[in-house]
Order: structure tokens, then sequence, then C-alpha cells
């Protein structure tokens, strides 16, 4: 069985998240992701709107995901590889190159994201009470 996995905040689900973790899924059998804590949040001075509990509890009902784990440092993405086997680690290309020194553990790829859309763009929607744009479910990898 190859097993994927991937981590992210997933505040205020959005079809960017999705796009991500349907084509991420695509690259194995198994797909875990680790959503990150309110406290690391806070580490990273980034303030989210629902708890840990919700996001984790959203991305686990998909049906596309096996399982989720909490995301609490930086550094345990090593360890995380090794314990649950991990052969494909996915992440959004704004991360590129940030994580290639996982190679030495398993298969990295960054994905494109999805256009014109990001938890920011939805906070800044619901501030100024407009819709989010209907063209950012174009996705440019097709899934
Ligand atoms: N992602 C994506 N396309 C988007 C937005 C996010 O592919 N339009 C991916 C990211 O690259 C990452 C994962 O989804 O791999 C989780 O991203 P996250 O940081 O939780 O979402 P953002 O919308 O980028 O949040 P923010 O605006 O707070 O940075």
């Amino acid at each position: 069985m190859k097993k994927v996995i991937t981590y992210g905040t997933f505040d205020l689900f959005h079809i960017g998240h999705l796009n991500l973790l349907k084509r991420a899924r695509l690259y194995g059998d198994n797909l875990m992701v680790a959503v990150s804590t309110d406290e690391f949040n806070t580490g990273k001075h980034k303030q989210c709107i629902y708890p840990y509990k919700h996001r984790a509890a959203i991305v686990e009902a998909l049906g596309i995901v096996d399982r989720v784990i909490p995301e609490s440092s930086w550094e345990q993405k090593i360890t995380d590889i090794q314990r649950y086997n991990i052969d494909v680690f996915v992440i959004g290309e704004d991360w590129k190159g940030k994580f290639d020194f996982l190679k030495e553990y398993c298969d990295v790829v960054y994905l494109e994201r999805t256009q014109n859309i990001s938890t920011t763009d939805v906070k800044q929607s619901v501030q100024n009470g407009q819709a989010v744009d209907g063209e950012a479910v174009v996705n440019p990898d097709g899934a």
C-alpha cells in the first residue's frame, strides 16, 4: 500500500484545500493529513477562525482522507514519515524547495495551487460581504 501525507492548517475549508487533497490522494492508496494545532499556529502568529477540533473533523469527514493527525511542530515530519511508513510527501507549491530535505526519506511532490483562493481571501470576502469568485474552482491540474 502506498501512503501519502500532507500538512496544513485548513481553516475555513475551501475549494483550494479540496483540490489539493484530491490530487494528493492520487499519489497513493492512503492519505494522511497532519492538521496544525491551535498552539502550533499561535507560535507562527497565525490566528485561525476554526479551532483544531473543527478543522480536523472537517478534513477527516471528506471521504478521501484516511487519517488525521495533529501537526504540533516543524520538526515532526521525519518522525511521522518513519512512524507511518510514508511513501510520498505532498504539499502546495507555495512551499516549493522548502521540504527537499525529506527526499532522503520519501518522494516529495509540490502541487500547483488552485488560483484565486486562500483562507486569507475568504476572510477578506466575508469582511467585504462579497462572494468568492467562482473562477476559483478552476484547478490547473484538472482534478
Ligand atoms: N492550497 C492550494 N491552493 C489554494 C490554497 C491552498 O493548493 N488556493 C494548499 C496549500 O498549498 C497547502 C494546503 O492547501 O498545501 C493547506 O493550505 P493552508 O495554508 O491551510 O491554506 P491557505 O488558503 O493557503 O491559507 P492562508 O490564506 O491562511 O495562507
